[in-house]
Formats: C-alpha cells, structure tokens, sequence
C-alpha cells in the first residue's frame, strides 16, 4: 500500500488522481489520502505527485501516515478527477509544520 504524506497538505496537485487505476484516492480540505483496502500497490501514483508526497507504507517511520490515510479515507469522500490546486500550491512545497497547522 501506498500513502499520502504530510507535503501533500496545501499542495494538493491531484495528479495522482488521474494515473490510479482503481480510483482509491480520498480527498479532504487541503490534501488527499489512499484507501489501503483499495490500493493494489502499483506504484503508478509516486513518481506522479510534484509535492513527493507519496511513499509506500513499508517505509521506515509510515506508520503514523498509514494509520492518519486509513482513518480520513473512510470520513472522506471518493475523487477521481483532477482539479485546480491551491493557486498559492508552490509557497507551501516543502514548507514545515503543515500538518499541525492543517490538522492541529
Ligand atoms: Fe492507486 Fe497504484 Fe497509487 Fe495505490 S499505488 S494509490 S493503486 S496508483
Ligand atoms: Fe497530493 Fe501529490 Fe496527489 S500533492 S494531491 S499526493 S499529486
């Protein structure tokens, strides 16, 4: 399974949304997750994402991401169309603390 990380938060590019072929991603106010009872692993979606947001949960330290992607894709709802970014999406590419600010 693959996860959404915290660099996806007001990011947001959605260009993972258009390359995953089982349509698993899930998407929230200023970012989106996976559903890692839907994804098959292919790893299509990780080098799509301009933000790097995307790992595979073997990762060391995806725990937490793999718990925070589970929880929010069953709350929210299903995308599959790609949308506008954040105009302001670049000023927030590596920028730290987004997820306590977004998640507090
Ligand atoms: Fe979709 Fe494949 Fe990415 Fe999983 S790894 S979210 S199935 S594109
Ligand atoms: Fe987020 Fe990257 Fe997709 S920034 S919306 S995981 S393309």
């Amino acid at each position: 399974t693959y996860v959404v990380t915290e660099n996806c938060i007001r990011c947001k590019y959605m260009d993972c949304v258009e390359v995953c072929p089982v349509d698993c991603f899930y998407v929230g106010e200023t970012m989106l997750v996976i559903a890692p009872d839907e994804c098959i692993d292919c790893g299509v979606c990780e080098p799509e994402c301009p933000a790097a947001a995307i790992r595979p949960d073997t990762e060391p330290g995806m725990q937490g991401w793999a718990a925070f992607n589970a929880k929010y894709a069953a709350l929210w709802p299903n995308v599959t169309e790609k949308a506008e970014p954040p105009a302001d999406a670049r000023d927030w590419d590596g920028a730290p603390g987004k997820l306590e600010a977004a998640f507090g």
